[in-house]
């Protein structure tokens, strides 16, 4: 299998070594001030990033697109982030033995290079998380506790007290914030995240959290792996949902690659996105 990726924009027909591509490209430029927010989605033609598989199952990525080289950048997005952003979903899966994996950095060999990455920066050995949820309906988080992390909850007002206190028995911080029909706003979000002073952070959650992001003004950059296949299947998600963002969030296309390694996923592009601030015109 090739381990290259051919770069299409900015410089085009530029041949890359895929491994170690999102280590090595600029996060963050000189200028960005704040926290440095991003988040990661892999989607199919047809824009599924989810599907309902199975009788009872609830939605998952879908294992037509999931990819073992989507899957070594995502962990590189993981590895270069201080902090990680969760849902009270995910952690719902993780107790119940049914979410992808615990949260990256993975700890599988094959990702050694980025643990000695990691290191030699200064960097914590696992990011720190931040939960989003609302209902506080998760077992509390021991799993990630023992890591060492420090884990952060973030929630409304409304929270109920006794899953407050559950969860700050294992050594979550619980934050409660107001919020809106939709739970707690993005600039709350991005407040909390800078007062704590984290300075990069990869939101790996699906289109509730990126909707909340969005609507806040508090994602920076988005990485879209697009796998050539139309999977069809009528209880989907996409990368976002909720309300129209009015105005239409304007982003600028950054780097694309493309894929030529395997057969069936051959022109997989992974695309990077950052938001623009200098637009808000129909
Ligand atoms: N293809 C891909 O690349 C990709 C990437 C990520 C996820 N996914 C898929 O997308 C689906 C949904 O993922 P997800 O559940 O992690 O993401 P999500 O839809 O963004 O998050 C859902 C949960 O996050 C909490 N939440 C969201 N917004 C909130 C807010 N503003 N305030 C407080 N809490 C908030 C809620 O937790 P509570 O219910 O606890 O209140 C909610 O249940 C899954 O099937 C996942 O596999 C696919």
């Amino acid at each position: 299998m090739s381990d290259q990726l051919l770069r299409l924009y900015p410089e085009p027909n530029l041949a890359l070594e895929h491994k170690g591509r999102y280590l090595t490209d600029p996060l963050a430029d000189d200028t960005h001030a704040g926290p440095f927010i991003y988040s990661n989605f892999v989607t199919s033609l047809d824009g599924r990033i989810a599907l309902a598989e199975g009788a009872d199952a609830g939605r998952a990525v879908p294992r037509a697109i999931a990819n073992p080289r989507d899957w070594r950048l995502f962990q590189e997005l993981a590895g270069r982030a201080e902090l990680l952003i969760t849902s009270g979903r995910y952690l719902r899966d993780l107790s119940a033995g049914t979410a992808q994996d615990v949260l990256p950095v993975s700890t599988a060999p094959e990702f050694d290079d980025i643990h000695e990455w990691r290191r030699g920066r200064g960097m914590a050995a696992q990011p720190d998380v931040l939960v989003l949820s609302t209902s506080l309906d998760f077992p509390p988080p021991r799993r990630l506790a023992e890591q060492g992390r420090r884990i952060l909850v973030l929630t409304t007002t409304a929270a109920d007290p006794h899953r407050r206190r559950e969860h700050e028995a294992v050594g979550a911080e619980v934050i409660a914030c107001h919020g809106d029909a939709d739970g707690v706003l993005g600039d709350s979000v991005r407040a909390l995240i800078a007062d704590q002073g984290f300075s990069t952070v990869y939101s790996v959650t699906g289109p509730d959290v990126l909707a909340t992001l969005t609507r806040g003004g508090a994602l920076d950059a988005l990485f879209l792996t697009t796998v050539p296949r139309i999977l069809a299947g009528r209880d989907f998600s996409t990368i976002t949902r909720g309300a129209p963002l009015e105005p239409a969030m304007d982003l600028s296309l950054t780097s694309l690659y493309l894929d030529t390694a395997g057969q069936a996923r051959a022109g997989q592009t992974f695309a990077r996105y950052d938001r623009r601030r200098d637009t808000g015109e129909a």
